[in-house]
This record gives structure tokens, C-alpha cells and sequence, in this order.
């Protein structure tokens, strides 16, 4: 139902989506968005690995568990990691795990032709599918922005076509030219959810530490909202002056 919900969003209003990794996070992103995402962006964002490709099942589940606590009306949704899927026996055990662990509502593939019949397999056992286009970080090691070539256009387009046969609920373009994410999101009946692939997609995905800044990095197509470090270094600078001074503990905070 929630997923039907999802779809039935095309062409009426736009997509609202972001990552979380804990529970704090995911139960403010609630109030405000269709869609959380737990992505394994969090071996770059939380763990300093080079690629997403070092994260494992595991640690997805874990922050996966924690996410859950503090989504309540949300979709959400669980990256499946590099090497959990590389063929449909694997990639249903591994999803059946996800999915009964988390207690998350879909679990996220990256890729098109290559994983049209693993998503077939998943989606026939009822395990709802979020595929992802474009920018593919567990398998492209050269972060390029895609679209600029006709055999690349050509492959996101019959790509795009395959994962809506196969049965995705929507997909992922990332970094996407405009013109192409525009001729996919309108020529396909699920959402697509863009980051770095124009207005033109259903919806619009970020990671969270990004738009807030706490991720100090700066990319083009990330709009930063706050400057979350700056209010972080000024409350705990503030602390460290009051513990200094003992005006920390007070009464009030004193048994
Ligand atoms: O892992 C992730 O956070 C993602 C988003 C960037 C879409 O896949």
C-alpha cells in the first residue's frame, strides 16, 4: 500500500527523499520526507573507506535497525551492498535477511541489464525493488557524470526500460545530464529520484550530511541548508568554557 502510495506521486507532486544512518536523524527526516533512504554512502560519509564497495551486510543491518526506530510514516529503503547480489540466489537470501532484520519496506540495486533477472527474482518473491541509474558507486570508479555520450544515453535508456520491466516501484538516476533524466522520468511510469539529474526527475534524494554540512566537502549539486558544524562547534565550545569555569554541572543539573 505504502509503495502504491509512492507511485501514484508521479506527475502530481515532487518526490521528497533523503539518507539517514541512525535513528536521531531518520525520526526528524520523517516529518518531512516520502522517502529515507539507509544508503551505503555511509562507508564514505561515517567511515572514511574509499568506496561503498568496503561495506558490508552487516554493518547495513545495523544502521538499517537503527533507522527503523525512528521512521514511522516514511518509506524505507536499504541499499543492498557490493557483493550481496551477484546472482539471484544470492541476492534473495541476502534481501529475505534485509528485510526480515530491518523491517525495512524495500531494499535499493544498483545497475540495469546485468541485474534484470536478479530484480525479477526478488520482486516475484514479493521483496519490493528501488533500482539506481547513472553514477553507479559500487561499480564505477571514476565518478563521471553520465550522459554525455550516445552509447551511454542509449544504455541509462534501454537500462531505465528493462527496470521498469523488471518491476521496480522507482529508481535512482544519479548524475544524470538533464536532457536525459527528462526523456527517462517521462517516458517511464514509475518515479525516478534524482541526485545531480536535474529538476526534470519525480523526486530529489541527497545525503544528509551534505545538505546540512556537516560533510565539509562541497559538491555541485548539493545545496547546503545550514552549516550544522559551525552550530555544533559553537555548543560544545561553549560547554568546554562552562566546564572549564564550573558553570557545568549547575544546580538545576545536580542530583
Ligand atoms: O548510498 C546512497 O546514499 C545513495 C544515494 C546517493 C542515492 O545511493
Amino acid at each position: 500500500m505504502k509503495i502504491k502510495k509512492f507511485i501514484n506521486k508521479k506527475n502530481k507532486t515532487k518526490i521528497v527523499a533523503l539518507t539517514a544512518y541512525s535513528k536521531n536523524a531518520a525520526s526528524i527526516l520523517d516529518n518531512y520526507c516520502d522517502l529515507i533512504l539507509v544508503g551505503d554512502s555511509l562507508g564514505s560519509v561515517l567511515y572514511n573507506y574509499k568506496s561503498t564497495r568496503e561495506v558490508s551486510l552487516n554493518m547495513m543491518i545495523e544502521h538499517s535497525k537503527s533507522v527503523r526506530m525512528g521512521v514511522k510514516k516514511a518509506l524505507m529503503v536499504v541499499d543492498m551492498p557490493h557483493n550481496t547480489y551477484r546472482n539471484s540466489r544470492e541476492a534473495l537470501k541476502n534481501a529475505k535477511k534485509i528485510m526480515s532484520k530491518t523491517k525495512c519496506d524495500a531494499v535499493k540495486l544498483e545497475g540495469g541489464k546485468k541485474i534484470f533477472e536478479i530484480i525479477k527474482t526478488l520482486v516475484k518473491n514479493k521483496i519490493p525493488v528501488m533500482g539506481h541509474l547513472g553514477l553507479l558507486p559500487q561499480s564505477d570508479k571514476t565518478f563521471i557524470f553520465k550522459g554525455k555520450k550516445k552509447s551511454e544515453r542509449d544504455r541509462i535508456i534501454k537500462d531505465a526500460q528493462l527496470l521498469e520491466k523488471a518491476g521496480v516501484f522507482s529508481f535512482v538516476l544519479e548524475c544524470v545530464e538533464t536532457s536525459l533524466a527528462k526523456l527517462v522520468t517521462q517516458n517511464i511510469k514509475v518515479p525516478t529520484i534524482g541526485i545531480g539529474a536535474s529538476k526534470y526527475c519525480d523526486g530529489q534524494i541527497l545525503v544528509l550530511d551534505d545538505l546540512i554540512g556537516l560533510n565539509p566537502m562541497n559538491y555541485r549539486f548539493v545545496k547546503k541548508y545550514t552549516n550544522i558544524r559551525k552550530e555544533i562547534s559553537r555548543a560544545v565550545s561553549n560547554y568546554s568554557k562552562d566546564v572549564r569555569k564550573i558553570k557545568f554541572p549547575n544546580k538545576k543539573n545536580s542530583f
